[in-house]
């Protein structure tokens, strides 16, 4: 991929989810200058997921985002073909976002320390957006891609999710779950029955947190799909028997274990290779989405705030939800490639105050 900045600022192109070297990463100190290009090359070799891209310079990530430097990719591999999932138009991604538009209707970013928060929705960029459904199943690829706000997804019928997949693709089964809290930066894989709804109904995806509508399906035309929902979906061998524990306090809204981000200054080495536990953990200032560039990881346990861990967080993850006074352990294990990677919390005004930490895979 070929990246040409015509923007007036520096950027980068990250590519979350992905395992790349980290010269393909979009790392900050790779900042591309205005006018300037810079390929990022790298070999797709990782499960089946919805992984996006967005832009990482320093201390300018959320104003690029916000303003609509992002998007999605979805990755296939043979396990999951397998399954026999809907696809074609019973296959469609959404981007939930939330956005401020200024008179004239542009994007307007506003830097706060407590994170972007706008006054309305958007899904694949479009406001009050509707879309009209087959009496079919769905599979839904869904990204939360905003600055920092976080959904409490729902269906307005009270229809349940069949709940497939996260951040790193398919779960080991499913789970049928009737609301999902939903972070910066998570992805979900989801399968919507509409199957015995009758043309002429609607069904509002809803935000339970805000009390916004989302996305309104509209069931338009009466079709024959026998598409089973599979149980079993895809083998996750669990990481274990971690070498050594290291401890992350992401502290008040620019810093993690004490230290504002030094884009020169290597925090800690990780051996390749070698499976880990991380412990974050937070006092407040939260949510704090934290993600991890270079491996994806199994939440292992949450203690205080919520107190559990939750059907989307199986499977492996890059970006779990950190409330105020929450301790989350994962397991992590970095067998891509050695070099500088980013630990950070993806609240991109946090990240952009300074939390977030380089280190090095050795
Ligand atoms: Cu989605 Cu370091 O980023
Ligand atoms: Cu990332
Ligand atoms: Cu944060």
């Amino acid at each position: 991929m070929n990246l040409g900045n015509g923007l007036s600022q520096e950027t980068t192109v990250h590519w979350h989810g992905m395992v790349v070297p980290t010269a393909a990463d979009g790392h900050p100190k790779d900042a591309v200058t205005p006018g300037g290009n810079y390929l990022y090359q790298y070999t797709i070799n990782q499960r089946a997921a919805l992984n996006w891209y967005h832009p990482h310079p320093h201390m300018i990530t959320g104003e690029q985002v916000c303003l609509g430097l992002a998007g999605a990719f979805i990755v296939n591999d043979q396990e999951e073909t397998a399954l026999g999932l809907p696809s074609g138009v019973h296959e469609v991604p959404l981007i939930v976002r939330d956005a401020s538009l200024d008179r004239t209707g542009n994007l307007r970013y506003h830097s706060r320390t407590t994170g972007f928060l706008g006054d309305i929705p958007l899904v694949n960029g479009t406001r009050d957006p509707y879309l009209n459904v087959d009496t079919a199943l769905y599979r839904f690829r869904v990204l939360n891609g905003a600055n920092s706000r976080v959904f409490l997804l729902a269906l307005g019928n009270g229809a349940q999710f069949h709940l497939i997949g996260n951040d790193g693709g398919l779960l080991a089964t499913k789970a049928t779950i009737g609301q999902i809290e939903f972070g910066n930066g998570e992805r979900l894989d989801l399968l919507v029955d509409f199957r015995g709804l009758s043309v002429g109904t609607k069904v509002m995806l809803r935000d339970l947190n805000s009390g916004w509508d989302l996305l309104e399906f509209r069931v338009a035309r009466s079709v024959t799909d026998t598409t089973p929902i599979p149980t079993t979906l895809s083998s996750v061998v669990p990481l274990s028997n971690p070498v050594r524990t290291r401890a992350f306090s992401f502290d008040g809204m620019s810093k993690i274990n004490g230290l504002a981000y030094d884009m020169n200054r290597i925090d800690f080495q990780v051996p390749f290779g070698q499976t880990e536990r991380w412990r974050f953990q937070t006092g407040g200032n939260a949510p704090h989405p934290v993600h991890v560039h270079g491996a994806s990881f199994q939440v292992q346990s949450r203690s205080g705030g919520r107190g559990v861990v939750f059907p989307w967080e199986g499977g492996w993850k890059d970006t779990v939800l950190l409330l105020d006074g929450e301790t989350v352990e994962v397991l992590i294990r970095f067998e891509g490639y050695r070099g500088m990677y980013l630990l950070h919390c993806h609240k991109l005004e946090h990240e952009d105050m300074g939390m977030m930490s380089n280190f090095q895979v050795v």
